[in-house]
């Protein structure tokens, strides 16, 4: 913004056959016009809504969690503010779906600032991990089940790790479980590096290209594992990028391997600078590698969580772990292994008869049904529940999989409390088109 006095020494003078006239400059126009225009735009007050809710879904987000974050509100969507009773400094670190409240910017707001988006921040954009979570939904629900520092939040589909890395930087300690081994990793990168000592990111140009020739010819190894992890990551995610297009051939592979890294750096130095402003105290999170439906195993975890949030595959939808096959064929694994433990990959035929549904289909309703029964009893009692998930089509039909999941919550003891529908606009998979958030509680 310009100050007047600086506005003031622009002004023009022009001196014509009839007089000295004095013109504003470009600038003073500039401001004189914007301040104007500002009069007619909303929204206007001191607790506003984000510029980022553009949809129907948002108001229903905001709306979960004001329940959880405030003792009274009312929203007023044409004007897009809010009103509250309520904890003010609390909220303003806290909510996911307002730029101001009481006249001073969210943190929320702040990181979005920083960052230059809304769900691109911290780590979550460290890979490109197929069927990623928003994190602005994770953070809403966090908000919506009232989880505070006591709190432990489970996610058994975590996949890239969205929930644990969004949970560690509410401060709110997670668990995250999931069967691929290249999630695991990328979910205990997210959460590492937010502990990480900054000169360990240190790296020339250099030092950078001899990494990326050592990775190529096979012999990368580094005694710090989450640096070893994270070259290697970077690494496939630059390799993705070659494959997929040819845009990035004028920097060359080393150019973007760089770049990458370098991104990876400024996203620390931002997060760490919010930590700092904020006063914030990040809370690791604990990521296992294993099966959803082998977690009675794991007789600790019974009754021990607060609430879960979480993404089941869609089924076929989305190929986890085909998408991976830069990472997996580089490290030796076997991805028809890793695929068996999927959910509804396994051999065999359907324990019931559903009518008209194919056995495959039918054996992967089996498997969610019994994942739902594991979550049910990792949940204390009063544990809250959020599954985020779509229908698919499976040979030119639409399987109907979320109302499926709603009804197997209900059949495991689950009270269903709402659902919210978020269509992804422009989605690419034309067989998902949205997906909805069903919310239960354990009684
Ligand atoms: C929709 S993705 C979850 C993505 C995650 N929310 C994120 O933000 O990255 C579903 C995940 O379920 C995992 N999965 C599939 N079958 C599983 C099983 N039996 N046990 C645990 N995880 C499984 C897949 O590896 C995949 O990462």
């Amino acid at each position: 913004m310009i100050k007047n006095t600086e506005l003031k020494k622009q002004t023009a003078k022009q001196t014509t056959m009839f007089g000295t006239y004095e013109f504003p400059s470009y600038e003073e126009i500039m401001d004189a016009y914007a301040k104007e225009f500002a009069n007619y735009v909303l929204p206007r007050g001191d607790t506003i809504f984000g510029f980022w809710m553009q949809t129907l879904a948002d108001l229903e987000f905001l709306d979960l969690e004001l329940q959880g974050l405030t003792e009274e509100y009312t929203i007023d969507p044409v004007n897009r503010i809010i009103n509250f009773k309520g904890d003010e400094v609390f909220i303003r670190l806290r909510i996911a779906h307002l730029e101001k409240v009481k006249g001073k910017i969210t943190l929320y707001t702040d990181v979005v600032d920083k960052f230059g988006d809304t769900n691109a921040y911290a780590f979550h954009n460290l890979y490109p991990y197929k069927g990623k979570f928003y994190p602005r939904v994770v953070r809403t629900l966090i908000n919506a089940f009232k989880l505070g520092h006591d709190s432990l939040l489970l996610d058994p589909f975590n996949g890239s790790g969205t929930a644990t890395h969004e949970a560690s930087l509410m401060g709110i300690k997670s668990v995250g479980i999931d069967v691929t081994p290249m999630g695991i990793v990328l979910s205990e990168l997210k959460n590492d590096l937010l502990f990480i000592d900054e000169q360990k990111l240190n790296f020339t140009p250099k030092e950078l290209q001899d990494i990326l020739q050592t990775i190529e010819d096979k012999r990368w190894k580094h005694p710090d594992l989450l640096i070893h992890k994270l070259m290697l990551a970077v690494y496939f995610d630059t390799v993705d990028a070659f494959v997929r297009t040819t845009r990035y051939n004028r920097k060359g592979k080393a150019g973007l391997f760089i770049e990458k890294i370098n991104y990876i750096k400024a996203c620390y130095e931002k997060i760490m600078e919010i930590k700092g402003k904020y006063g914030l105290k990040f809370k690791p999170a604990r990521i296992i590698e294993g099966d959803i439906l082998e977690l009675k195993n794991m007789s600790e975890m019974k009754e021990k969580f607060d609430a879960c949030i979480t993404s089941p595959p869609y089924y076929f939808s989305i190929d986890y772990v085909g998408k991976d096959k830069i990472a997996y064929d580089y490290l030796g694994a076997d991805m028809k292994k890793i695929e068996s433990k999927y959910l509804g990959m396994k051999n065999g035929q359907p324990k019931s008869n559903y009518s008209g549904l194919p056995s495959r289909v039918a054996m992967y309703y089996e498997d969610l049904k019994e994942s739902i029964k594991n979550i049910f009893w990792a949940l204390k009692p009063g544990g809250k529940l959020a599954i985020i998930i779509g229908d698919s089509t499976v040979y030119g039909k639409k399987i109907p999989t979320t109302m499926t999941a709603k009804k197997s919550c209900e059949e495991v003891g689950f009270k269903f409390e709402k659902l919210i529908f978020n269509p992804l606009l422009g989605a690419r998979n034309r067989a998902i088109r949205g997906e909805s958030v069903i919310i239960c509680r354990k009684p």
